[in-house]
């Protein structure tokens, strides 16, 4: 059981709101959640960060006009109990430095859920990230072992969290130095029986992929080393390396032929890492959830180097420019588009959200004719919604 003190000591400013504390220690929202007039209690100032569940927006509290992140799930589309895991072990799981705080207090609206955190100023990690570039290996292992630190720490409770993604990695200056883990929305207990309700993104390992809508699975901890592993190739090159972990896929196709052994040829776009951050990859990216490491594996790999010395402004350069090899690789121009769609999906308003396609349509009609037929990513030029 962590010490729940540095929550509870935040979120002192705000016990006008209802708590009950339950035997368990932590806070309970049961049926008694209060309703709140937000903008009576809230000076609401703009939309921080919108994902598949919630709105978070940044407020100041007019009793005590401490600024922090009010994060809605309208009631049409959360369950009371959804709500309250998720308010309850996004607490639980604050104490740690790499989890962002989550203060005891929630309250309902009339159309809303909701819960407060602390705000993070500088975004997201996602944000962070220049596209089809990545950031330099330092921060990427500055950053990398924050987030397993906060991986560390749930999985040392059986708690998975089942959406690691750069995007619910939030950023605390810009430098990188401080960074923390968010969003338990699909966070559950080891082994909880669960159902197969989206459909697959780059980070969702394949088992997962391979699984049915609606089908029930398991969650396990693996899956949080599978989306780990994805997320830090996204953080070192700024790409996606594929749209999803299907063998329908390309691009993960032929990253399975090196990792099955049938080829000792590294795809194009992996090739500017050295051998053990190959290794780690390796080990990170099995396709066997039993057989994949643990997320603290990643110890062995911290003093090692991860980009090629010799070779790695070669294939920088070509993985800028988007170059087809002569041996047909995939253009790696669509997986940058990839990256940039995603990225438009994941935080933006459904405004910005078309700006963004309008100018990758633009940019688009603006290349060479070579650049924009033939691919088995074709698909990939709209943004997914
Ligand atoms: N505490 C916060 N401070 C600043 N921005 C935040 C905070 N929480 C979330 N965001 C932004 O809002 C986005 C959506 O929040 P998140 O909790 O991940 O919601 P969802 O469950 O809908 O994905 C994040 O990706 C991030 O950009
Ligand atoms: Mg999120």
């Amino acid at each position: 059981m962590p010490s729940l003190n540095c929550a509870s000591i935040e979120s002192n400013v705000f016990l006008s709101n209802a708590k009950r504390i339950s035997s368990a220690g932590l806070p309970t929202t049961g049926k008694d959640l209060r309703c709140v007039d937000v903008d009576a209690e809230y000076k609401v100032m703009r939309l921080l960060g919108e994902g598949t569940y919630g709105k978070v927006h940044l407020a100041q509290h007019r009793t005590t006009s401490t600024v922090v992140a009010l994060k809605h799930m309208h009631k049409d589309e959360t369950k009371l109990k959804d709500f309250q895991r998720e308010f309850e072990l996004s607490y639980y799981m604050s104490p740690h430095r790499n989890i962002v705080i989550t203060f005891d207090v929630a309250f309902e609206t009339k159309h809303s859920y909701c819960f407060v955190q602390e705000y993070a100023p500088c975004g997201d990690l996602f944000e962070a990230i220049p596209p089809q570039q990545g950031l330099p290996e330092d921060t990427v292992k500055d950053v990398m072992m924050q987030l397993v630190s906060a991986i560390e720490f749930m999985h040392s409770k059986d708690i998975v969290h089942r959406d690691i993604k750069p995007e619910n990695v939030l950023v605390y200056d810009e430098a990188l130095k401080l960074v923390k883990l968010t969003d338990f929305g699909l966070a559950r207990k080891g082994g909880t029986l669960v159902k197969k309700k989206n459909s697959s993104i780059p980070y969702t390992p394949p088992e997962i992929c391979d699984a049915v809508y609606n089908e029930g699975y398991t969650s396990d901890t693996s899956t949080d080393v599978w989306s780990f592993g994805v997320t830090l190739y996204c953080c070192m090159t700024g790409n996606f390396p594929w749209e999803k972990a299907d063998i329908d896929d390309a691009y993960y196709n032929e990253f399975l032929g090196w990792q099955k052994r049938k080829t000792v040829k590294i795809p194009s776009q992996w090739r500017k890492f050295s051998p053990r951050l190959m290794r780690l990859f390796r080990r990170f990216l099995e396709v066997k959830p039993e057989r994949r490491c643990r997320i603290e594996e990643i110890h062995k790999y911290a003093d090692n180097k991860w980009v090629r010395r010799r070779t790695a402004s070669r294939y920088a350069t070509s993985e800028i420019n988007g170059d087809r090899s002569d041996s047909g690789e995939p253009n790696l121009t669509k997986l940058n588009m990839m990256f940039k769609a995603a990225g438009a999906s994941a935080g933006e308003g459904l405004e910005e959200k078309e700006f963004r396609e309008q100018r990758l349509r633009e940019w688009i009609l603006s290349l060479p004719e070579g650049e924009t037929s033939g691919s088995a990513h074709g698909n990939t030029l709209s943004v997914p919604s």
